[in-house]
């Protein structure tokens, strides 16, 4: 999201909202759509998947398992060999930063970019987005001027952060980013927010909260003193959560490690979105896929 324009932002949450109020329309049918994640998924995978068959595509599942891949064919090689066999476009995952942008220049097909590293993960982003204007009454603009958002945790390794904090601020709200200083560097600042380690004061002001997943698999829990100690300043457990201002809402990309950053009474509470963000999640892809392959030839 990083580089797109309000405008460009605000017409793919609009034709989100076209497919979630109005259901899904065969605009995809006679197109071939390739998933291919080298990096594990539940939610952005399948809900590729049910997007584009929704949309009536054919869809090919490709992981990093049981492809070539495991013979050492690198994802540019395997990404033109699925091109060869007539794909309309590919939805790519890997943990390297910059891996869709590789593939993009390697093939004529489309590239969905599903996840790449700490870099991006656009239609999380979009998802985000879309949600806070369900959850907030904004639908109708899309102008989120006025709002605060706070986005907190594992901000160093958060792909998800960085899209969706593009997105925020190209929208109009103001973003605070808040961690420990280890997991929130100040340099994200460069993508147009604050950046804070003080979480309670945030939250006072805040009309939705994001908690983040800490990253243990890359290395995230090296950064901290240890759980329970990253919990006292930083977990939204009841008591936090009960201090938010009426009709603040709590968000979280997932998966969610309960009890750590984010605690089940709160995840599964009133003011939860998670399954919300989940929901959208579906149309946002049928928006993202519909948008990049009206181009090809019908
Ligand atoms: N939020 C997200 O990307 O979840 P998955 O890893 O399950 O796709």
């Amino acid at each position: 999201l990083q580089g797109l324009e309000p405008d460009e932002i605000r017409a793919l949450l609009g034709l989100t909202r076209e497919f979630a109020e109005q259901g899904p329309r065969p605009v995809l049918t006679g197109r071939t759509v390739a998933t291919l994640f080298f990096e594990d998924s539940t939610r952005t995978r399948t809900s590729f998947m049910l997007a584009a068959s929704r949309l009536g595509a054919t869809v090919v599942d490709l992981s990093g398992a049981g492809t070539s891949m495991s013979k050492g064919e690198t994802p540019t090689d395997t990404a033109q060999v699925i091109e060869a066999m007539g794909v309309d476009a590919i939805v790519v995952r890997d943990k390297h930063a910059g891996v869709p942008s590789l593939l993009h220049r390697a093939v004529q097909c489309s590239v969905l970019n599903a996840g790449d590293g700490k870099h991006e993960h656009p239609t999380q982003g979009l998802l985000d987005l879309y949600t806070l204007g369900e959850s907030l009454g904004l639908l109708d603009s899309f102008d989120y001027s006025g709002l605060n958002i706070v986005i907190v945790g594992d901000l160093a390794s958060s792909r998800v952060a960085r899209s969706t904090t593009a997105g925020l601020s190209a929208l109009g709200a103001h973003v605070t980013l808040v961690g420990p200083p280890t997991l929130a560097p100040r340099k994200l600042s460069v993508l147009g927010c604050d950046v804070s380690t003080d979480l309670d004061a945030a939250l006072e002001d805040a009309d939705a909260v994001m908690m983040l997943r800490i990253q243990f698999e890359r290395g995230a829990g090296r950064q901290l003193a240890g759980v329970a100690d990253y919990r006292v300043g930083y977990a939204l457990d009841p008591e936090r959560a009960a201090r938010l201002k009426p009709g603040a809402v709590v968000l979280h990309p997932g998966p969610i490690n309960r009890g750590v950053e984010l605690d089940t009474p709160v995840a599964d509470g009133g003011r939860s979105v998670v399954l919300r963000q989940v929901r959208n999640g579906v149309f946002v892809r049928m928006a993202a896929l519909s948008a990049c392959m009206a181009t090809l030839p019908a």
